[in-house]
């Protein structure tokens, strides 16, 4: 079934126009920009981040680690800030923002974890998942600037910025505007799984 829309965004868990039948916890997630005035309730925080904690990781070690900030906290100001302007302009109307983090070094003998940034993807990924299942959409962002975040929550050498999470409910997103409502109402698309494997 596909949902092409010229007039409402599509809605999380629904079909994205696979050939095969993914799960709608996979296939109807997307990166949402217009989220609704409501707060995230905690216990939707806790399980998105008790998704996250349940990833697989390079010797277990688990290397993930998240700041939230609910808006009107100077954290989500902070984080809210650091954003380059093109994100600032709608993910700062984001409910929640969560940075996340890779922890660089192997607790078990300070050895550099080339596989910190891997480890971190997949708990995000994880909480994606958990996200669509719970109605929540989930927008993750590169574009920022690390030092400002890096001095902020005083982070130290050892933890790696690597994106910051908008979330929070879907809504109307009036602060949206033209252009990126226009891209709210549009699915992306893949390259074919012919070129991905072999
Ligand atoms: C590591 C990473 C960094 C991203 N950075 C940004 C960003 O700075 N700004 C933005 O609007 N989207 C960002 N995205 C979202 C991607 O553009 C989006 O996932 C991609 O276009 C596919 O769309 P979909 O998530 O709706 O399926 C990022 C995604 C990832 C995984």
């Amino acid at each position: 079934m596909s949902m092409d829309t010229a007039g409402a965004p599509f809605r999380l868990g629904e079909d994205r126009r696979t050939d095969v039948p993914v799960h709608a916890a996979i296939a109807g997630r997307y990166s949402t920009r217009a989220f609704a005035e409501r707060p995230v309730a905690p216990e939707h925080l806790d399980l998105l981040l008790e998704a996250a904690r349940w990833a697989p990781s390079a010797f277990n070690e688990q290397p993930w680690r998240f700041i939230q900030a609910v808006q009107g906290t100077p954290g989500h100001q902070a984080l809210a800030e650091a954003l380059h302007t093109s994100n600032r302009v709608w993910a700062s109307h984001a409910p929640v923002l969560l940075l996340a983090l890779a922890r660089t070094r192997l607790a078990r003998n300070g050895e550099v974890n080339n596989y910190a940034r891997y480890d971190l993807g997949q708990a995000v990924g994880l909480m994606t998942v958990q996200a669509t299942l719970l109605g929540i959409g989930m927008h993750q962002m590169a574009g920022f600037d690390p030092q400002p975040v890096r001095d902020g929550f005083a982070l130290g050498e050892e933890l790696d910025p690597v994106v910051i999470i908008a979330l929070g409910y879907p809504g109307e997103g009036p602060y949206l505007s033209e252009h990126l409502r226009a891209r709210e109402h549009n699915r992306t698309t893949r390259i074919p799984r012919s070129e991905i494997v072999r």
